[in-house]
């Protein structure tokens, strides 16, 4: 590797990015590899210069000092991307409207609770994904015990999608019955999320690699497109402590490139490539 100082950019060494790789590591299990030097520069810099630093070295001080744990979560979050959208691989949510909402309405109607989770909502297409694909099967899901905690790492996230507010062109992947039957336009070319249907989601912020305050079990969790950051050694934590948290019978849903290794050790039986059930 090799050190770097852009025209006008802050310093920036191997030894900076090492601690980088420390941090993130450390911080939220987040395993960055050699040939990501460049891009880390490219997204931490920016964060360097609003705060009026000269250097990675100074930036990396503060964030690993007691006054600098707000700015803690905002390195970690430059560091992964955002990226998701409504219904993204659909055969998630048809899944789910087969097999666990039949399941969760009948526990909900006779009084007991009903609990999805989706464990790295980003801006919360998924959650609100989840929440309309309820609905459809059990229309008075919301007069019932029935909720979908939607968690991130990255408060900015968690805010936006607790507004239930998306632009025309995110709602545009939504059919448009449901875009009818969910959701107003609310000025601006903006639609919001209106009824029932906003009592089911739960927004909080949630580092899936620190400790959970999070009671009982789940019916289902979709847990996509996030361990792609983390090494080996935290996927198969997070798979087995996910599994802990899932009901006898509940599905599992992961993003199209990840994989649960130790299956068996999880007690997660693979019942399509991306989908697992815990138990038989
Ligand atoms: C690419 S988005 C995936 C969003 C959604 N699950 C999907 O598949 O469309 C990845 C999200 O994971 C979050 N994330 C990264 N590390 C995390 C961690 N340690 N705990 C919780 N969320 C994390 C990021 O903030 C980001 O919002």
């Amino acid at each position: 590797m090799m050190d770097m100082t852009s025209a006008g950019g802050p310093d920036y060494t191997d030894a900076d990015f090492q601690t980088v790789q420390r941090i993130a590591q450390k911080e939220a299990g987040i395993c960055l590899p050699d040939s990501k030097k460049t891009l880390v520069y490219s997204r931490v810099s920016r964060r360097v210069r609003e705060l009026g630093l000269a250097s990675f070295r100074t930036y990396l001080d503060f964030v690993q000092a007691p006054e600098g744990q707000d700015e803690l979560e905002k390195f970690i979050c430059v560091l992964t991307t955002n990226v998701t959208s409504f219904f993204r691989e659909k055969n998630h949510f048809t899944h789910l409207k087969e097999f666990v909402v039949p399941r969760l309405a009948a526990k909900a109607r006779a009084g007991g609770r009903g609990r999805l989770w989706s464990a790295a909502c980003s801006t919360g297409q998924e959650p609100w994904s989840i929440a309309m694909s309820v609905m459809a099967a059990f229309p008075e899901a919301s007069s019932h015990d029935v909720r979908i905690l939607a968690t991130d790492i990255n408060s900015d996230v968690v805010a936006q999608a607790a507004t239930g507010i998306y632009p025309e062109a995110e709602v545009e992947a939504i059919p448009a019955g449901k875009r009818a039957q969910f959701m107003e336009p609310c000025g601006g070319g903006d639609f919001r999320f209106t009824g029932g249907i906003c009592r089911l989601p739960a927004f909080r912020v949630l580092n899936l690699n620190a400790d959970w305050p999070i009671k009982g079990s789940f019916s289902a969790i979709f847990c996509r497109n996030v361990v792609i950051y983390f090494d080996e050694a935290t996927r198969e934590r997070l798979w087995r402590r996910l599994a802990d948290r899932l009901e006898e019978g509940g599905f599992l849903y992961v993003g199209h490139s990840e994989r649960v290794a130790s299956k068996s050790e999880c007690g997660l039986e693979q019942v399509a490539p991306t989908i697992y059930r815990k138990g038989h």
